[in-house]
């Protein structure tokens, strides 16, 4: 849900050290502390707690990544591990982990501000979105809180020692060990911090819980429980329809303590789903007498879930299966520090894939992503843990595990409950509790913790011990057993757990390059190359994975399965499986996407199932073969049609259909025994009357001639965070793009933004992001415009050696 905002806007007055948060009348202010943050690295000073001259550290914006900025290095968390969990037995030494970027250490964040005196009296929290990691919090010298996890919300209480009218100096210890992670965690205040001011009597932080137990076609029963500070006041819910409209008011009449609790019909209500994501608003009203104490707005959605043992997920009355992906928390170039237009991006680039769910593997989700879920129409697994109280890595989360699992639970629970999207949580991935009774024993205390906190959700666990948690009761005892990988053990799973249902917690784990085709075609597990690249042919996996069209067999012939959540939607920093051990391998080869997020083929084999709105038809590989003249050259087509011919220079190379005689055959249409020719290369798709109904081609392209730029979009918002995602790539004299083409560019902004960042998906490329220069890899990458806080147009060049530069006008606004 979006918490509690603001009504009116916040003016931010910057001055020389010290920014003076303007704070008015109102009864309830939330600004977010974004500017004139103070930040330094690799120093363990006490005195930086205190009154302390940070004049000539470096000045960030939270949200910031301290790590992103690189360089890459091989020595950074290199880790002599058998990774276990892979089926290693064998310490070997693992270079690009955890992204090769240098996020270990300690480091310091200090923010001089004045809040006015007419704060003097109220209550003043000061959350934190997530930090990485350990946070330790400092105000005016004092110590007001810490918490461990790096990815948990959390508040403090500063009502005690903010100075009302007067300068306040907040610093932030952040300490990350090394080998405490399995991918790039990122470094740093990394999420938003914000700073809430209200009455002392309002309404409690994350208060408000909203839940739809009836939900009809005719009327929706809307309960609505109220946590407030103080008992007395009285509390006015309204819901306004998604126009802000009045659709309800209601004076809370019973209070069970300080909490009360409100039923509200809503009539002939908008229901909330991945298609319609319909979203409501209830705004709370806290009064004594006539007098407003506190607003809060709360958005949510009217929607029902239900799990049933042979029918399996129902939103809203109807079954349906998660179309879901995994995604980590880094946002490739941008590192982990959260941006909206980013994460927007990534949402809508798998939106036209026909995806309807995200799992946020393996921690908490960012509040961002989630609004834009609830917006945008995506249903959400949101998980807690990789870690229990068995440590997959030597400074995991185990060390905190026995004392903090369950605050971490309810921070999670008491910060999203309110979003329609979240439909289910896990409590962990593939945890090493998966062996023995005590993890028997965790896993129901965990599940319990939630249903306490929420009865509305269930609970799963992304198992890949499943015959261990067959044997132990591990697998019987969740809400939904969730298996990762495993096809093979799926019928078994089925019959020995109780559920009557099964989920693809995790699934496939398929590596490939974007653009990069290995031959001979031919299935394989942990296939390596030389040039630490793999094929997107999409028929590589590892050992303990499948390639996609397993997967699909099960969602299509099994109803008692209920979907499935792909490892991944786009590639991340660090887990540079199969690579780990190849420097300079240093991020992902999992993705649907790369690491820049642009599509490779494999988006288009889940496209051609999923997005049932619009047709697809893609072809590959490329046809630039050079030197591959009269030899083996397999042509796949991933596309909805039944059946297409292809077509090599005008000259049929047969009708291909899909049948069921191997998985592959079910879901690609493929040439195996094409014989490379430079030329055109055509297919043609046929409905199931046997009519031509689209066409594809891929053309042998000439020298690399001109650079083409498509921006995502060509006009941001002038707040100085959002951000164009402009693609380059090349081109021949007739405009055929060059899918070979590796060559330099280089970057140049001018006008009302700047340049942000780069990246072109190579997960071997040790050029830095942040630099306006990379090479092209695949003929492709994608660069970062981002706006400054001034209305304007800016102007995006970019130029190669031997290259056509080409530019793009973008603008900004309010
Ligand atoms: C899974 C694990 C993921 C990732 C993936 C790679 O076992 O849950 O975090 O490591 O393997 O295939």
């Amino acid at each position: 849900m979006r918490r509690s905002y603001p009504f009116k806007t916040f003016l931010l007055l910057l001055f020389f050290v010290t920014t003076t948060l303007t704070v008015s009348s109102q009864q309830r202010t939330e600004v977010l502390l974004t500017d004139g943050w103070k930040f330094s690295k690799g120093n363990n000073d006490a005195s930086f707690a205190k009154d302390f001259n940070d004049r000539a550290w470096k000045t960030v914006t939270v949200p910031h990544d301290w790590a992103i900025e690189g360089p890459f290095d091989k020595e950074i968390d290199k880790q002599m591990v058998a990774i276990v969990q892979n089926g290693e037995s064998k310490p070997s030494e693992k270079t690009g982990r955890t992204g090769a970027l240098p996020y270990i250490g300690e480091a310091w964040y200090r923010n001089s501000f004045s809040i006015p005196a007419s704060t003097k009296g109220k209550q003043v929290i000061l959350q934190f979105d997530g930090a990485m990691s350990e946070p330790k919090v400092y105000l005016n010298g004092v110590k007001v809180g810490e918490w461990n996890y790096g990815y948990n919300y959390f508040y403090i209480d500063i009502t005690d020692h903010i100075l009302a009218g007067q300068k306040n100096v907040l610093a932030v210890h952040l300490n990350n060990q090394p080998k405490s992670s399995r991918w790039y965690p990122g470094a740093g205040l990394y999420r938003n911090v914000r700073l809430i001011t209200k009455d002392k009597v309002s309404i409690e932080q994350w208060g408000v819980s909203i839940t739809t137990p009836e939900v009809s076609k005719a009327f929706a029963k809307v309960n609505i429980k109220t946590r407030l500070s103080a008992t007395g006041a009285k509390l006015v819910t309204q819901i306004l329809d998604n126009k802000g409209r009045l659709v309800m008011s209601d004076t809370a009449k019973t209070f069970f303590g300080n909490a009360a609790d409100q039923n509200i019909k809503i009539s002939n209500p908008d229901l909330w789903s991945p298609e319609t994501p319909y979203l409501y608003t209830a705004v709370s009203k806290l009064y004594q007498g006539n007098k407003l104490l506190d607003e809060v707005t709360t958005r949510f959605g009217v929607r029902s879930i239900s799990y049933v043992a042979g029918t399996g997920f129902s939103l809203n009355g109807t079954v349906r299966k998660f179309k879901g992906v995994c995604l980590h928390h880094d946002l490739g170039p941008l590192g982990t520090a959260i941006n909206v237009a980013a994460l927007r991006r990534q949402l809508m680039i798998l939106k036209d894939m026909g995806c309807d769910a995200i799992r946020s593997s393996h921690n908490m989700p960012s509040l961002e992503q989630l609004e834009l879920c609830d917006e945008l129409g995506f249903m959400f697994l949101a998980e807690t843990f990789d870690e229990w109280a068995k440590a997959k890595v030597e400074n995991g989360y185990h060390r905190f595990f026995q004392q903090d699992a369950e605050k971490d639970v309810v921070n999670l629970v008491k910060a999203t409950r309110n979003h329609p999207c979240i439909v289910m949580w896990s409590s962990g991935n593939e945890v090493p509790d998966q062996f023995g009774a005590e993890g028997v024993k965790r896993a129901k205390w965990l599940q319990e913790i939630f249903h306490r906190e929420d009865p509305t959700r269930p609970v799963t666990v992304g198992m890949d011990q499943v015959k261990a948690t067959m044997a132990s009761g591990f697998g019987a005892l969740l809400d939904i057993p969730g298996l990762n990988y495993r096809v093979h053990l799926y019928h078994e799973a089925y019959k020995a757990f109780p559920q009557g249902m099964l989920l693809g917690s995790e699934t496939a784990s398929t590596v490939s390059s974007r653009g990069v085709y290995k031959f001979p075609v031919v299935k394989a597990k942990n296939k390596t190359y030389s040039d630490f690249q793999s094929s997107s042919y999409d028929l590589e996996c590892c050992d303990w994975s499948n390639v996609p069209d397993d997967d699909f067999v099960m969602q299509d012939d099994k109803p008692w399965v209920i979907g499935e959540f792909v490892w991944t939607g786009f590639d991340y920093l660090g887990e540079p499986t199969p690579y780990d051990e190849s420097w300079p391998s240093r991020s992902s080869y999992f993705g649907m996407c790369d690491l820049a997020g642009i599509p490779k083929d494999r988006y288009y084999l889940y496209r051609s199932r999923w997005n049932t709105e619009k047709p697809t038809l893609h072809l590959l590989p490329h046809w630039n073969w050079e030197g591959r003249e009269g030899q083996t050259t397999p042509v796949f087509a991933y596309t909805n049609y039944e059946s297409a011919e292809l077509f090599l220079n005008g000259k049929s190379l047969g009708v291909q259909k899909k049948s069921k005689d191997t998985p592959q055959n079910r879901y690609r249409l493929m040439w195996m025994d094409v014989k490379y020719e430079p030329g055109t290369l055509k297919v043609v798709a046929y409905d199931k009357a046997g009519k031509a109904v689209a066409e594809e081609t891929k053309v042998t392209a000439g020298k690399p001639y001109r650079i083409v730029l498509d921006p995502d979009r060509k006009q941001i918002v002038a707040d100085g965070k959002d951000i164009s995602f402009v693609t380059a790539s090349v081109v021949d004299k007739n405009g055929n793009p060059c899918p070979t083409t590796h060559e330099r560019l280089n970057f140049e902004v001018t006008g009302e933004g700047k340049f942000k960042a780069v990246c072109n998906g190579d997960a071997t490329s040790l050029e830095m992001f942040d630099q306006p220069t990379m090479k092209l890899f695949s003929g492709k990458l994608v660069i970062l415009v981002q706006s400054t806080r001034k209305e304007g147009k800016m102007m995006l060049k970019v130029k190669g050696r031997s290259l056509k530069s080409a530019e793009v006008a973008l603008t900004s606004g309010k």
